[in-house]
């Protein structure tokens, strides 16, 4: 095999083997395939696509180029959520914990944030200690002991994708439905997991601004995860308004202890429930979602999910009692009555950053005392000089970011339709 033959073929739309993907990716990560014939190989998948074997493969080399986490016989069934990313999406912190009071365990590796949507380890590190770089042993002990564990990569895992994606950022071919598939799918299932559910958003907080698309790299994801043996299913959900109230780091700590405690926003709680329903039921420690509902709604109201929060958080160096603190709060009120018409979620991420509470390069240090609390929501009536979002911002940057946060909210006359939280489910 000859990687220039191979980069042809794929030029030319010819589908590759699973056995001409091994080779490129295994020659690529042991450097007998140089970046610019994989950067080559890349452009051309990004313009002709990938089948489903083909992604298949290409997912299953990737995991392969490392290592990837087994369990004893004994462990109890592995889940895991991946959501694609949205403002103020905080299912993880409490879903994790809930999760692992259900009879399954939860070995959730998660990312930071880049853009504007926010990261579940920056969030985290609002906590005083808390370690997000677990070595592959702790996060094999923890897992059992604990029942979850949240943390990052490790560098035995899957450097295939830390290697592609360098070349995808600089060659313009992130956005590619198969290679975002293959990026997300061999993290996950390196994890050793019996079941997953994806989150796939679109709108426009989302890296999915349509619909259509989101559909596109769900199927794609439900068909990888299927096809290696792990049972996936995935929910559209709608990102053209930010999840709960709040959209930072400690403020989205704070709601996920509300979520935690019984309380919390009505679409944040109901995320967390469906996809725990959803994946009780696919690792099977479940007969039916009504079933499975029952003993989530039972652990998260009794306070058991908060205890096994708390026990995660200390697990991994947290110290919850710690303070949190929050950046001075300042109301931004409206300057007309009328209805909520739209809210330009992705400007109020970009506003974040700007406040300090996100990361344009990966090497930017985050505030995590700045955020916003959403004081309205789509189709919401309101009276003129209503406050519509609260900053937690130093004073002066507050003044910066007014004008630009005034405009992401369109005020109109007309009754609007408040989006469906769940559009679709797919699987
Ligand atoms: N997230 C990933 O992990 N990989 C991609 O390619 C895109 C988003």
């Amino acid at each position: 095999m000859n990687p220039t033959q191979l980069i042809a073929k794929k030029r030319d739309a010819g589908e590759l083997t699973a056995e001409e993907i091994a080779f490129l990716i295994d020659g690529h990560v042991h450097g007998r395939i140089p970046d610019y014939q994989m950067a080559a190989m890349l452009i051309a998948m990004f313009l002709q696509g990938l089948s489903d074997a083909e992604t298949a493969a290409l997912t299953d080399s990737m995991l392969r180029s490392g290592v990837t986490l087994t369990w004893p016989e004994t462990c109890l069934p592995r889940v895991d959520k991946h959501s694609t990313g949205g403002i103020g999406d905080k299912v993880s912190l409490p879903l994790a914990p809930l999760l692992a009071c259900c009879d399954v365990c939860v070995p959730m590796l998660s990312g930071r944030g880049l853009g504007p949507t926010g990261g579940t380890l920056d969030k985290l590190e609002s906590i005083a200690g808390f370690r997000t770089n677990l070595s592959l042993d702790e996060i094999h002990r923890l897992t059992q002991e604990v029942g979850c564990v949240i943390t990052g990569t490790t560098p035995e895992l899957v450097p295939a994708d830390r290697r592609l994606y360098a070349l995808r950022d600089v060659t313009a071919t992130v956005p590619s439905v198969p290679l975002i598939t293959a990026s997300i799918m061999s993290k996950k299932l390196a994890e050793g997991l019996n079941a997953l559910v994806l989150d796939v958003k679109f709108g426009r907080g989302a890296f999915m601004k349509t619909r259509t698309i989101a559909r596109e790299l769900a199927a794609r994801m439900v068909a990888v995860g299927q096809r290696m043996g792990v049972t996936t299913t995935a929910f559209l959900t709608d990102m053209n308004q930010p999840l709960g109230r709040m959209a930072g780091n400690a403020v989205e700590i704070a709601e996920s202890l509300d979520c935690l405690r019984g309380g919390g926003p009505n679409d944040l709680r109901e995320l967390v429930l469906e996809f725990g329903e959803e994946v009780l039921v696919s690792a099977k420690v479940a007969d039916t979602r009504t079933a499975a509902r029952a003993r989530l709604l039972h652990e998260l109201d009794s306070g058991r999910a908060l205890e096994r929060f708390e026990r995660m958080v200390a697990a991994q160096g947290g110290r919850l009692d710690a303070p949190r603190p929050i950046a001075p709060a300042h109301d931004l009120c409206g300057d007309r009555a009328g209805i909520i018409e739209a809210i330009d979620t992705e400007t109020l991420g970009w506003i974040i950053i700007d406040l300090g509470g996100g990361r344009r390069q990966l090497t930017d240090l985050i505030d995590h005392s700045v955020g916003l609390e959403m004081l309205v929501r789509i189709g919401d009536e309101i009276a003129s000089g209503q406050p519509l979002v609260r900053v937690f911002a130093p004073p002066a940057k507050f003044d910066e970011v007014a004008t630009r946060l005034r405009t992401a909210i369109t005020i109109g006359d007309d009754s609007t339709e408040t989006p469906l939280l769940i559009a679709e489910r797919l699987g």
